[in-house]
């Protein structure tokens, strides 16, 4: 058993048909699925190549694979990207077959696999997550996901995180599948957002509150008098009034032909900053 709650079985009723999917293709791809979560099953190469791309996975980038399969993905994010990466994966014959397969791509030193349960994994060393679940695996590790530091992008094949919309998403054409009317492939981004909601205030425009809630990456406030909307990409903030980010815990805020405002939560009796 793995450390997923007992009450999720791999084939629940309200998304048997995905899992009955994962499970065939597991079977047609001759992989006898172990007692977990997810069915092994690859992302194909024109899958991963979408989604290290769409994460713009780099040099400095720490990616982190949730049930790594035979290793491919961190292992390209090795090879192609020269980014460092772990990859985690339940069943231990593919994490010998992982492990294997580094060697032979030559990156061993920047491609680690262990042996994990993914639920039981730090993720904040994190800078890219990716990962080809279920659906409700995915709602499941949601929370962690937003916990992350601020601006560390998410990538997900097939399954989205509910109803925290993705900030980009492709469809990939994949003849190969046999499965499903489309012959194509979703990957999707997150950013992880910064946290804003509440109400600042700010020397610079004494009298004015910047009051702001936040539902995921979507902001709606009122400067003011002033209602508008906004989007935050990790800790930057653009809105239709102005633009601005954070910084630890002060919002460097730029309202429209206003003068910059250091907007704090604290003491918006009487404006600290
Ligand atoms: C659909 S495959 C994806 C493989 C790879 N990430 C890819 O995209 O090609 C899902 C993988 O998750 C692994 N898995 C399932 N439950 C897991 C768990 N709780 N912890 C770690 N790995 C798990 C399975 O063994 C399987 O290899």
């Amino acid at each position: 058993m793995t450390g997923i709650p007992s009450t999720l079985s791999p084939c629940r009723p309200w998304y048997r048909p995905a899992c009955a999917t994962l499970v065939v293709l597991a079977g047609a791809a001759g992989a006898t699925p172990l007692d977990t979560d997810v069915p092994f099953v690859t992302s194909p190469p024109a899958v991963t190549a979408a989604m290290l791309s769409m994460a713009r996975v780099g040099p400095r980038d720490y990616v982190i694979d949730l049930g790594s399969g035979d290793g491919r993905i961190v292992i390209l994010a090795a090879k192609q990207y020269g980014a460092r990466g772990l990859g985690v994966e339940i069943d231990p014959r593919l994490v010998a077959e992982s492990r294997a397969n580094a060697a032979k791509a030559g990156v061993t030193s920047r491609a680690t696999f262990r042996d994990q349960d993914l639920f039981k994994t730090d993720l904040t060393r994190a800078t890219v997550i990716t990962m080809y679940l279920l659906p409700d695996v995915n709602l499941l590790l949601r929370p962690r996901l937003l916990a992350l530091k601020p601006g560390t992008r998410i990538v997900s094949h097939d399954w989205d995180l509910g109803d925290w919309a993705p900030d980009e998403e492709v469809t990939i054409p994949v003849p190969e599948k046999t499965l499903g009317a489309t012959k194509s492939s979703r990957v999707m981004r997150w950013t992880v957002p910064a946290k804003v909601e509440g109400v600042w205030c700010s020397k610079a425009h004494r009298g004015t509150v910047l009051s702001l809630r936040q539902h995921y990456q979507r902001i709606e406030g009122t400067l003011g008098q002033t209602a508008f909307e906004g989007t935050l990409d990790g800790t930057q903030v653009r809105s239709s009034i102005g633009a601005g980010r954070l910084e630890g815990d002060r919002l460097v805020f730029v309202p429209e032909g206003a003068a910059q405002g250091i907007w704090r939560k604290q003491g918006c009796g009487t404006p600290t900053a």
